[in-house]
C-alpha cells in the first residue's frame, strides 16, 4: 500500500520503519528539513535501540520528505503521528494535528483513510473528520480512524513488532479493511471497536499504568517505614494473574513524554464533565510527590548539601532512550544546586540533551568512576545496565562518604550487606 506518516518522533518514525518492513511504500513527512535530511542519509533522529538497522534493511520502501503534500495527494493511508503536548491547564494541545488535517484537505487527490495514532480525547477523531472533509479541496471520499499506539521508548521497535494487541476504532466495514490490510504482516491479535472506544483504550490503558506504579509506591513507602521489603511484596503480589507482575516496580515515580501527560489529560476531560476521576487525580499527586523521594533523603543524611559533591547516576526518564521529559533528574537537580551542592553527572546518552538545559551548572562525567570519585553522596535516577552491573567495592573505594540512594532498585539488597556502603533504596530496609 502507499502510506504517508505525518511526524517523525517516536510514534511516526517507529510505525513508518515497520510499515515499511511490512512491504508497504512509507513517506514520511516531518517540517524539520535538517531532520528529514538526516534519515535521507538512513540516520535515525531519535536514539532508538534496533531502529536505525530497520531502517536501513528497508530503505527502499522509505522515503523522507517535508513536502506534505506530494507525500498525501496519493496516498491510500495517512497516519498522524505528531504530538499532543500538554497545555498550562492539563489539557491535550490539538494544534499540529488539527494542522496535519488542513495539510491533508488541502493536498488529498483520491479516496483515503486517515489513522489518527497520536493520542487524542475522546471524541477527536469524529471532529478531525468532520473538519477534514468540510476543507477538502478535491472531491474524494474520506474516513477517520483510531489506531492508538503502546509501544514503550527504549522498546519501540520490538513493541511495535510483538505487540500485545492492535486496537483499531473504526466506523465502517470499509475502513476495518483497510486497516487489517495494513497489518496483515503482522501476526497480532486485533481489536476493533468504534472511533470513542480506541481512543478511551489509549488513555485508560495508560492511566492503568500509571495508577499501577503510584500504588506500588505508595505501598514501597509504607513497607520502608514498617521494615517490610517492597520487592519480595511485589513478587508476592504479582504471582497472581489477577495483579499481573509488571509494573510494580517503586521508584521515584514515572516520566516520560505519556504517562505524565495522559494521566492529566484524562483528568482533565473527567473535570470538564464534572466527573472527576479521583483514582487518577491520586496517581498524579502521588507520583509528583514521589519524584522528590531522593532529595528528601539525601537531606535527612546532610544537614546542609552546600558544598557537597553529590554524584548523579542516570538523567533520563528511563534507560534506553535519551529523552529527558519528566525525568526525575529535572526536579530534583535544580533543588541540590539550589541546596549549594556540585553536581557530578554521568548518562551514556541522556547527556547532550541535558547539557542544553545545564550547560554550565552540571559537571557532566564521562564515567560512572568519574562521577564517584571523592562524592559525598550518589543518587541513581535511572536504572542503566552500566549502573546495575557496580559493585558495592566500587562506591566504598571511590566514594569519600560512601552513601547510595537507589531511586530505582538497582541492586539486590544482599549486594551491600556489610559492604561499609550505606545502600539506601526505595521501600526496603536500608543496608550497609
Ligand atoms: C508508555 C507505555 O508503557 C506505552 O505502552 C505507551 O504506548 C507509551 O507510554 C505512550 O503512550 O506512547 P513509555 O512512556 O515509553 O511508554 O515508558 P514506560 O516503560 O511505560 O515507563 C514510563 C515510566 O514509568 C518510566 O519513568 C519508568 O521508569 C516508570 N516505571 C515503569 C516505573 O516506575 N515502574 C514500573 O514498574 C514501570
Amino acid at each position: 500500500m502507499k502510506i504517508a506518516i505525518a511526524g517523525t518522533g517516536y510514534v511516526g518514525l517507529v510505525t513508518g520503519v515497520v510499515l515499511a518492513h511490512l512491504g508497504h511504500q512509507v513517506t514520511c513527512v516531518d517540517v524539520d528539513e535538517k531532520k528529514v535530511e538526516t534519515m535521507r542519509r538512513g540516520i535515525s533522529p531519535i536514539y532508538e535501540p534496533g531502529l536505525e538497522e530497520l531502517m536501513a534493511a528497508n530503505m527502499e520502501r522509505l522515503t523522507f520528505t517535508t513536502d506534505y503534500a506530494a507525500a498525501y495527494r496519493d496516498a491510500e493511508v495517512i497516519f498522524i503521528g505528531v504530538g499532543t503536548p500538554e497545555k498550562k491547564d492539563g489539557s491535550a494541545n490539538l494544534s499540529y494535528v488539527n494542522q496535519v488535517i488542513r495539510q491533508i484537505a488541502a493536498s488529498l487527490e483520491r479516496d483515503a483513510v486517515v489513522v489518527v495514532k497520536s493520542t487524542v480525547p475522546i471524541g477527536t477523531n469524529d471532529k478531525l473528520e468532520q473538519l477534514l472533509r468540510a476543507s477538502l479541496v478535491h472531491p474524494v471520499q474520506v474516513e477517520l480512524a483510531s489506531n492508538p499506539e503502546f509501544l514503550s521508548q527504549g522498546t519501540a521497535v520490538r513493541d511495535t513488532l510483538h505487540a500485545a494487541r492492535i486496537v483499531i476504532g473504526v466506523e465502517s466495514e470499509h475502513a476495518e479493511a483497510v486497516m487489517r490490510t495494513v497489518y496483515a504482516g503482522l501476526d497480532q491479535p486485533i481489536v476493533v471497536t468504534n472511533r470513542r472506544s480506541a481512543e478511551m483504550i489509549k488513555y485508560a490503558s495508560n492511566d492503568f499504568l500509571a495508577l499501577k506504579i503510584s500504588y506500588i509506591n505508595e505501598i514501597a513507602n509504607l513497607c520502608e517505614l514498617l521494615g517490610a521489603n517492597i520487592q519480595d511484596v511485589a513478587r508476592g503480589m504479582g504471582l497472581d494473574p489477577r495483579i499481573g507482575d509488571r509494573f510494580l516496580n517503586a521508584g521515584i515515580g514515572y516520566g516520560g513524554s505519556c504517562f505524565p501527560k495522559d494521566t492529566k489529560a484524562l483528568h482533565w476531560v473527567s473535570n470538564y464533565y464534572d466527573r472527576e476521576l479521583k483514582t487518577i487525580k491520586a496517581a498524579i499527586e502521588v507520583n509528583d510527590r514521589q519524584k522528590l523521594l531522593l532529595v528528601k533523603k539525601a537531606r535527612k543524611y546532610y544537614d546542609s548539601l552546600e558544598g557537597k559533591k553529590i554524584a548523579v547516576l542516570g538523567l533520563t526518564f528511563k534507560p534506553e532512550t535519551d529523552d529527558l521529559r519528566e525525568a526525575p533528574s529535572l526536579v530534583n537537580i535544580p533543588i541540590l544546586l539550589d541546596d549549594g551542592a556540585q553536581v557530578y553527572a554521568w548518562d551514556p546518552v541522556g547527556e547532550t540533551n541535558y547539557r542544553k538545559l545545564y550547560p554550565e551548572e552540571v559537571t557532566y562525567c564521562p564515567s560512572i568512576e568519574q562521577a564517584l570519585e571523592g562524592a559525598d553522596l550518589c543518587l541513581i535516577f535511572t536504572e542503566w545496565a552500566d549502573v546495575k552491573a557496580l559493585k558495592a567495592e566500587t562506591f566504598r573505594t571511590l566514594m569519600k562518604t560512601p552513601i547510595v540512594l537507589d531511586g530505582r532498585n538497582c541492586f539486590p539488597l544482599k549486594c551491600f550487606e556489610g559492604s561499609g556502603v550505606t545502600y539506601d533504596s526505595v521501600g526496603r530496609p536500608t543496608v550497609h
